[in-house]
C-alpha cells in the first residue's frame, strides 16, 4: 500500500474513532458508536498490515489468534459488575505493550528508522523514555487497581507517613533518570527507569481506596492513551498518535466528570485515603429504629401511588435485577402509575453503569432522567423506590460537614411521600458511611435481594 493510501485510510479510521466517542456519549447512540469503533479499528489494522514495513505475517497471525481467542472468551463470560476490573486488566496490557515497544525501539533502532545502536535520534530517546515510564506506571498501577476491584487486594487505602513526599522524590528521581538516559543512551539507565516507574505505579495507587477505583481506572485509561501516543511517535505512526491522544483526553475528561459527580477534586482522589471502612449492619445504631416491610406492603403502597421515581444503584447490578424491575414497572404502568428512573452520575461502579443495565432491559430512554433533570420532582412524587442504591441518596452529603461524602450531589429521595429502600441489610455503601434515611419515618426498608424483591412485588401486584 502506498504511503498516501495508508495516510488516507488512517484519516478515515481516525474519523471513525471520533464518531465512536461521539456515539458512546449517549445510550441512544451507543450501539452506533460501537460500530464506528469496530469499523475504524478494522480499517486501521488492515491499513497497518498493508504497510511495506510489514515483512511477514506469521507471528502477527499467531498473535492475533491468541489475543483474539482470549478476548472473545473474556467478552462472552464477563459479568457486567466485573467490567471495571476487566478494563483495569486491559489497561495493564497497554502499559506493558508500551514498555516492550520502547525496549524494541531501543535495542533495534534501525528497524524503525530512528538511528543506529549507539546513535539514536535525541527526540526518539526522549519519546522512548517518557513512553516507557508512563507504560510501566500504567502497568503496575492497573494491576493494583485490578486487585482492589476484584477483591484480591484489600480495598482499604494503604497510607503511611511521608507517602506523598516519597512519591514526589521518586518522581524527581525519575525525571533525572530520563535526562541521564537521553544524554548517555545507556541500557542500564533504561531499565532503571522501568524499575522505578513500576514501583511508582504501585505507590501511587495503593493509597487510593476501593471507592475511588473507578476514577483511577479512568485515569489509567488516560495514561494508557498517552503511552500509546508515545509509542506512535516512536513508531512514527500518525494513527497511533491520534488514537492515543483521543483515549488520553477522553479518559482525563471522564475522570473529571466522575470527580465532579462526587464533588471531589482530582487531587483529593489522587492523594488517596478515602473510603473502604464499611460500617457493618446495625453497627452503632444506638436507639435508632427502622420500619421494615415486605413485598406485599410495597406492592400495595405502589399500586396506590400516582407517581413513582425508581433510584437504581450498585445493588441492582449485583442482583441483575433490571429485567424484573422493568416487569414490575410495566405492571404498575398498566395501572396508570407514572414511573420514571433517576440516574445519579456515579451510581454503580462505572460511568453509565445504570444506563447500560436499564437499556439492556429495554427501559425506554425517555423515562430515564439525570439527577439535574429530576431532583426537583421528588417533592411532588408519592414513592421513591430505591433499589440497591445507598451513598447516592445519603442526605449527610448535604448536611454533615464531617461526612466523607459531604458536598457530593445526592438524589433528594427523602422529599417524596414514601421511600421504599430495597437492600439486604443496613450495611453502608461503598463510601463506608451510615445512611440516616434508613431511620426516617417515611422510609420503609425492604430487606432482601433486589431481583427477588422485584419478583415478589410482581406476584403481590397480581393479587391486588
Ligand atoms: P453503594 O452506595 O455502594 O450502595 C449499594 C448498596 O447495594 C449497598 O449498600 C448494598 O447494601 C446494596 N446491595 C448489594 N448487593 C445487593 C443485592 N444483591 N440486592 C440488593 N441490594 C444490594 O452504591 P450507589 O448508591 O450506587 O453509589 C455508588 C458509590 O460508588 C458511590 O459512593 C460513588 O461515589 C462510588 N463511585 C462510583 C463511581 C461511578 S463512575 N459509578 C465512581 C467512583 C466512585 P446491602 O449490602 O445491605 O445489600
Amino acid at each position: 500500500m502506498s504511503s498516501s493510501v495508508s495516510a488516507f485510510a488512517y484519516i478515515i479510521a481516525s474519523i471513525c474513532f471520533i464518531m465512536a466517542l461521539r456515539g458512546l456519549s449517549s445510550p441512544v447512540t451507543a450501539r452506533r458508536g460501537n460500530l464506528f469503533g469496530i469499523a475504524g479499528m478494522a480499517i486501521a489494522v488492515v491499513a497497518t498490515l498493508a504497510l511495506p514495513q510489514v515483512m511477514s505475517f506469521g507471528t502477527i497471525i499467531v498473535g492475533v489468534l491468541i489475543g483474539g481467542t482470549i478476548g472473545t472468551v473474556i467478552a462472552r463470560r464477563i459479568e457486567m459488575t466485573a467490567l471495571p476490573q476487566l478494563v483495569a486488566a486491559f489497561h495493564s496490557l497497554v502499559g506493558l505493550a508500551a514498555v516492550f515497544v520502547a525496549a524494541a525501539a531501543f535495542y533495534a533502532p534501525e528497524t524503525l528508522g530512528i538511528g543506529t545502536a549507539d546513535d539514536i535520534k535525541t527526540a526518539s530517546l526522549i519519546e522512548m523514555s517518557i513512553g516507557v515510564a508512563i507504560g510501566a506506571i500504567t502497568f503496575t498501577g492497573s494491576v493494583i487497581a485490578f486487585g482492589k476491584l476484584q477483591g484480591i487486594l484489600s480495598g482499604k487505602p494503604v497510607v503511611f507517613g511521608g507517602q506523598h513526599l516519597l512519591n514526589l522524590v521518586l518522581g524527581i528521581v525519575l525525571l533525572l533518570l530520563v535526562v541521564w538516559f537521553v544524554t548517555s543512551e545507556s541500557g542500564f539507565v533504561f531499565w532503571l527507569i522501568v524499575i522505578l516507574s513500576l514501583a511508582i505505579g504501585i505507590l501511587i495507587i495503593v493509597p487510593i481506596g476501593g471507592a475511588d477505583m473507578p476514577v483511577v481506572v479512568s485515569m489509567l485509561n488516560s495514561y494508557s492513551g498517552w503511552a500509546a501516543a508515545g509509542i506512535g511517535f516512536t513508531l512514527e505512526n500518525p494513527l497511533l498518535i491520534i488514537t492515543g491522544a483521543l483515549v488520553g483526553s477522553s479518559g482525563a475528561i471522564l475522570s473529571y466528570i466522575m470527580c465532579k459527580g462526587m464533588n471531589r477534586s482530582f487531587f483529593n482522589v489522587i492523594l488517596g485515603g478515602f473510603g473502604g471502612e464499611a460500617a457493618g449492619p446495625g453497627e452503632d445504631m444506638g436507639d435508632k429504629t427502622v420500619r421494615q416491610g415486605a413485598a406485599d406492603d410495597a406492592a400495595f403502597i405502589m399500586s396506590q401511588a400516582k407517581s413513582i421515581i425508581i433510584v437504581p444503584g450498585y445493588g441492582m447490578a449485583v442482583a441483575q435485577a433490571q429485567h424484573s424491575l422493568r416487569e414490575m414497572v410495566d405492571q404498575l404502568k398498566t395501572r396508570g402509575v407514572e414511573v420514571r428512573y433517576a440516574i445519579h452520575p456515579v451510581a454503580g461502579r462505572m460511568p453509565g453503569h445504570m444506563n447500560v443495565l436499564l437499556a439492556e432491559a429495554s427501559v425506554p430512554y425517555d423515562e430515564v432522567l439525570e439527577l439535574d433533570e429530576i431532583n426537583r420532582d421528588f417533592t411532588m412524587t408519592d414513592v421513591a423506590f430505591v433499589i440497591g442504591a445507598n451513598d447516592i441518596t445519603n442526605p449527610s452529603a448535604k448536611t454533615d460537614k464531617a461526612s466523607p461524602i459531604y458536598g457530593m450531589p445526592v438524589l433528594n429521595v427523602e422529599e417524596s411521600g414514601t421511600v421504599l429502600f430495597v437492600k439486604r441489610s443496613l450495611a453502608s455503601g461503598y463510601a463506608g458511611v451510615d445512611n440516616s434515611l434508613f431511620y426516617r419515618d417515611n422510609t420503609m426498608m425492604l430487606f432482601g435481594d433486589a431481583k427477588k424483591m422485584c419478583d415478589d412485588i410482581i406476584k403481590a401486584l397480581e393479587n391486588i
